[in-house]
């Protein structure tokens, strides 16, 4: 298939450089749920005159966003006011997770969850799972229906939860490797140690999460970091032999180039040059950060570092799955701090694209428009009279456009998704009376 669109996306090899690419009457070939071509539409349609096309008229044409941190049994959690994170947990947010002992509840949040991700522009995902091993299951099994490439894993804690979400050392290494070897490496999924925090960990549940890693190859890592000082008291407190936080996960060999660590808004220094010698992520999650009042993103200090990071929505105490509302997110939390980045529109739409894939080691199939590349592909084309429609033909420059697209654009701007070079969404089918 030849799609015929404006076209849009970032470059360069890292955030400093970021840079826009645009044809605003481009063409793109998909060939075998690929890119097989790109660039202007007169040039590709010369080169492939017999691709059946299909023009995408007004709008832009993006590549999917890559989510790197979302909770899976959160959805419903959405928008509770007035807590901080341990009020939020305890309060709201582990009860809810706890219906998820309900299988059927479970499968049904699962296609929901997965629904809300690609409709809302997001085509590859890190995703926080269950405490459950039924409810993840489902999960798994939604997410390789559909071809979603999915990265997740059972979340596991054994204190300081409720108790019905606790476990044992010896059921999280059962269950997880039943998971891992029905799960990880088929239909595109793949699998993610997931201790939630170290305020929820024993030791001997982190040294199981160690030896996971150890025994099968290519296992992602994934939990919190430096979210909330309260939190952050208390895990010195519980580890209290542990240099700081990230020291934590880091006895137990939980950090390497597949670990994505959810928040650092309070690192120490020595946290920094650990994290990127390490080679392990910071999973930014801005929406997240204000709501819960944790404290404004040092994105400055981890670039300094030499610590990377990407974005994540963390719904449910972000609030919404959109990322191009993240990506907003970011750039007026550096606003509001005194040493703050002043981002442009390439590096946001870089840190929700390309920054992500890498994150999930995908940097050579995600993330872009190059030939190559998995057609995971975002059409956002405004309703008809939103204000975003009207500045979107207004604005001058690809960078206006994309900075407006950021500002306004959500859920209901996202006309079409492809994942894989599939229709995995498409607006004017639930438009229909
Ligand atoms: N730390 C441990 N669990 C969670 C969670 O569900 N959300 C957030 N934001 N932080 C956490
Ligand atoms: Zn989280």
């Amino acid at each position: 298939m030849l799609i015929r669109a404006s076209l849009l996306h970032a470059t360069g090899a890292g955030l400093p450089g970021a840079r826009l690419q645009s044809w605003s009457d481009g063409g793109l070939l998909i060939k075998n749920g690929r890119i097989a071509d790109v660039g202007p539409f007169t040039e590709v349609r010369a080169r492939h005159p017999r691709a059946t096309l299909r023009r995408l008229e007004g709008g832009l044409l993006l590549p999917g966003l890559v989510d790197t941190h979302v909770h899976y049994p959160q959805t419903a959690v959405i928008g509770a006011l007035g807590m901080e994170l341990l009020e939020w947990l305890n309060e709201v947010t582990l009860p809810t997770e706890a219906r998820f002992a309900d299988g059927q509840y479970a499968r049904s949040q699962a296609r929901l969850f997965l629904d809300a991700l690609t409709k809302s522009g997001t085509t590859r995902a890190l995703v926080f799972g269950s405490h459950f091993a039924a409810a993840q299951e489902a999960l798994f099994e939604e997410a390789a229906a559909r071809g979603f490439p999915l990265i997740s894993g059972l979340v596991t804690g054994d204190r300081n939860l409720l108790p019905e979400l606790h476990t044992t050392p010896a059921r999280a290494y059962e269950e997880n490797r039943r998971l891992i070897a029905r799960f990880h490496g088929h239909n595109g999924l793949r699998y993610a140690v997931s201790p939630r925090f170290a305020l929820s960990a024993s030791e001997e549940l982190l040294e199981v999460s160690g030896t996971l890693l150890r025994e099968h190859e290519g296992l992602f890592v994934q939990s919190h970091v430096n979210e909330n000082p309260r939190e952050i008291a208390t895990v010195a407190g519980l580890f209290p032999s542990a240099r700081d936080y990230l020291d934590v996960y880091d006895r137990f060999g939980l950090l390497g180039l597949r670990t994505v660590l959810a928040h650092d808004v309070h690192p120490r220094p020595r946290e920094l040059e650990r994290l990127a010698e390490s080679g392990a992520w910071v999973a930014h999650c801005p929406s997240s950060n204000a709501f819960l009042g944790s404290g404004l993103f040092p994105m400055r200090a981890h670039q300094k570092a030499g610590a990377r990071f990407a974005l994540g929505s963390d719904v449910g105490a972000g609030t919404r799955f959109s990322l191009l509302g993240e990506a907003m997110d970011a750039y007026k939390t550096q606003r509001q701090r005194p040493d703050g980045l002043r981002l442009t529109a390439a590096q946001l739409l870089y840190l929700a694209t390309r920054a992500g894939a890498a994150a999930l080691e995908a940097a050579d199939r995600a993330g872009g428009l190059e030939p190559g590349m998995s057609a995971d592909l975002l059409w956002l084309k405004p309703l008809p009279g939103t204000t975003l429609e009207e500045v979107l033909t207004q604005a001058e420059s690809a960078d206006h456009a994309l900075g407006a697209v950021f500002a306004l654009a959500r859920e209901e701007a996202v006309a079409a998704v492809w994942i894989g070079g599939n229709l995995a969404y498409e607006r004017s089918m639930l438009q229909a009376p």
